[in-house]
């Protein structure tokens, strides 16, 4: 028997999430994709644990009110890595969350060092702590936190070239760490971060492997909503700003989504039809 579309809310701060919803997209499974993101907000990387804590749970539970997805993706690892559980508490339907790809980087490095890309927020969370204790045992992880890939990837998304030196800068203090010169995999733990592939690649010294969390996510999805084989839809989009919105709307027409909504500010996260 062949079932319905399985109905998916992605959600992250801005246009991160779409390195995720690209993921999906491309799974082959039969999802209908809405997306919402608290542009407002951004970066959640540079908010406190009480700020993420507080909004993102309520934001969420009036978002699926409203649209009534099966499953929510929090496509962010800053939001992930602070606010699950509360999110998981405010929900009556399966969360999905983005956490940084450790175990995956762990499994692939030779060398035995994994750079650590993040917000300067999941760097430091108790939340990779475990992640790097659980799964990374023997390896030696170097961190780094960026809040400038994060506007670099938004820049570029609003149609913008981003600026190569600030990221070759980025990427350079990383491999610059001491021990950092033995790098052979970055786990890219922002969501953002994929979207600037090509640009981290040019930067850094020498060829590794850069591992993110979309496909993983995607499977993870899959099996949790025990979505069919089928061709995924992309549906509508909201935004907390919506002058940010209309900055890369581009990125989102360009991806399928053709319905696009202001989420008014906290406390009633109504959807209103977005001006243009
Ligand atoms: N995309 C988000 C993440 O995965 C964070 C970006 C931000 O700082 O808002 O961590």
């Amino acid at each position: 028997m062949v079932n319905a579309a399985k109905r998916v809310l992605v959600f992250d701060s801005g246009v991160g999430g779409l390195s995720v919803l690209d993921a999906i997209a491309a799974s082959g499974r039969a999802f209908e994709i809405d997306y919402a993101a608290d542009n407002a907000w951004l970066p959640y990387g540079l908010k406190s644990d009480e700020q993420l804590r507080d909004r993102v749970p309520n934001l969420l539970a009036r978002l699926v009110e409203q649209w009534a997805p099966q499953a929510v993706v929090v496509a962010c690892n800053t939001a992930s890595t602070i606010a699950l559980e509360q999110v998981r508490a405010a929900l009556s339907i399966p969360v999905v969350g983005v956490v940084p790809p450790i175990k995956p980087a762990a499994a692939a490095t030779r060398t035995g060092v994994i750079g650590l890309l993040a917000t300067p927020a999941t760097v430091q969370r108790a939340y990779t702590d475990d992640l790097i204790a659980q799964f990374a045992g023997g390896k030696r992880v170097i961190r780094f936190g960026s809040a400038e890939l994060v506007e670099a990837a938004e820049r570029k998304l609003r149609g913008e070239s981003p600026d190569q030196s600030e990221i070759t800068g980025v990427v350079t203090r990383l491999f610059g760490t001491p021990g950092g010169d033995a790098i052979d995999v970055v786990a890219l733990a922002c969501t953002h971060f994929p979207l600037l592939a090509a640009e981290l690649a040019a930067a850094a010294p020498r060829e590794c492997i850069w591992m993110d969390s979309g496909a993983a996510i995607a499977r993870r999805l899959a099996h949790v909503l025990v979505a069919d084989q089928g061709a995924p839809r992309v549906r509508r989009a909201a935004f907390t700003s919506g002058e940010g919105a209309l900055a890369s709307l581009r990125a989102f027409e360009t991806r399928g989504f053709s319905a696009f909504s202001h989420i008014a500010e906290a406390p009633s996260f109504e959807l209103k039809p977005l001006v243009r």
